[in-house]
């Protein structure tokens, strides 16, 4: 929290009577507030005061003010009012009173309901935003914020900037919250949907387990992890997830951003099909009469696949629902790469050959029967004269 928290507390800023203190980060503090004359309580973002005097911070402030006001869809904070009074530069949004993520979350696993509740609010926030080339670029739990009812909004786009614009940050500079920013975000390079989509995949990574893949407090170590470091995998820490989470993960954590989702609603889609394949009771691996003899399909551990493809089979419901063949690890294989997988009917056309080739052995012992038999008369007839 910042060093002036609660300094405004019982103190009226333009039009809003300061009643408390919300919580402070890394740009200012926020409080809750009364808005004078139409007495309704709303969340007062004020910029730290030692922050106001640099002219890039202000303009960083103002800039939140304009890409949030442009934005208007369900999951996202709206902005009421944004001003300057005195020392004061300050924000007005609504007000959500059911905390953050952040707290939600607290070391412990969400019920996968609430997961699917809460990725695909956000993501459709995103993919609305996305669509008016507007990166978020600080997505982390602190910043989803929850109403009473357990819906999500997001705040904060505080440091995203519309794409093509002039950077604002100084150069040499990257923003964001360590434990989410992608490896492109730390080379500095400029955010793109996938970068949003990468700490989307961190934060759906610790409401599965309650934990960040990668935890360190000294930053340059957690850049490296980051930037070359692959996450742990999710069945070492939920061994009941199974094998589309774990495609999940890999498909939104990638370090090539070319590998990743390319929209927050791609990512959605696969964790929703994921869920109900989940949920719905898995047909057994091992059938009641499984003393019978049985023809069974084999299995063959498959090439590795390309993105694309694996993109396409996190999102088929119908590939969701029926469990898979079990497959080794996918590494990150390079796009369009592992297409040609061998058919079903490919791996039965043995089988199905072997039917001729006992016929034919057959008619050949056949004819030698009678060839022998027909030599023995023969000879029968030739000794017999
Ligand atoms: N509109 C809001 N309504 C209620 N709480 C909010 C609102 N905006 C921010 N907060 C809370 O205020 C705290 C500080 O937010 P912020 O200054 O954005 O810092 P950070 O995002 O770095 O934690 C966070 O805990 C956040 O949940
Ligand atoms: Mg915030």
């Amino acid at each position: 929290m910042s060093y002036n928290a609660g300094a405004l507390v019982g103190r009226t800023v333009s039009k809003y009577e300061i009643v408390s203190v919300v919580g402070g980060g890394g740009m200012g503090t926020v409080y809750r507030a009364r808005q004078v004359g139409v007495q309704r309580d709303v969340a007062v973002k004020v910029l730290n005061i030692e922050l106001s005097d640099t002219e890039q911070f202000v303009t960083r402030f103002q800039r939140e003010a304009e890409n949030i006001a442009a934005l208007e869809h369900p999951h996202i904070i709206p902005v009421i009012d944004f001003g300057r009074e005195g020392d004061y530069v300050f924000l007005v949004m609504a007000l959500k009173t059911g905390g953050n993520l952040s707290q939600i979350i607290r070391g412990t696993e969400t019920p996968l309901s609430d997961v699917q509740r809460y990725i695909e609010q956000i993501a459709s926030a995103l993919d609305y935003a996305h669509l008016r080339g507007i990166i978020h670029r600080d997505l982390k739990p602190a910043n989803i914020l929850l109403d009473e009812d357990g819906n999500t909004f997001l705040t904060d786009f505080g440091i995203a900037r519309r794409l093509g614009e002039t950077k604002l940050t100084a150069p040499g500079t990257v923003v964001g919250s360590p434990t989410y920013m992608a490896p492109e975000a730390w080379r500095g390079e400029d955010p793109s949907a996938e970068t949003d989509v990468y700490s989307l995949g961190i934060i759906l990574f610790q409401l599965l387990t309650g934990k960040a893949p990668f935890e360190e407090t000294k930053t340059a170590r957690l850049m490296n992890m980051h930037l070359f470091d692959q996450p742990p995998l999710l069945r070492g820490l939920r061994p009941d997830l199974g094998e589309h989470f774990e495609m999940i993960m890999n498909l939104s954590l990638a370090k090539d951003r070319a590998q990743r989702f390319h929209t927050a609603g791609e990512m959605a889609k696969a964790v929703r099909t994921a869920v109900s394949a989940h949920k719905a009771p898995a047909p057994s691996a091992m059938p009641a009469d499984s003393d019978k003899t049985m023809i069974l399909q084999r299995t063959e551990p498959k090439p590795p696949v390309g993105r694309d493809q694996r993109v396409q089979e996190a999102l088929q419901a119908d590939a969701l629902r029926v469990p898979m063949p079990s497959r080794p690890e996918i590494p990150a294989a390079p796009r369009g790469t592992g297409r040609s997988q061998p058919t079903p009917l490919g791996r039965a056309e043995p089988e199905l050959a072997a039917a001729p080739r006992d016929n034919t052995r057959l008619l050949v012992i056949g004819m030698g029967v009678i060839i022998l038999i027909l030599l023995v008369a023969i000879i029968v007839l030739l000794l017999s004269r």
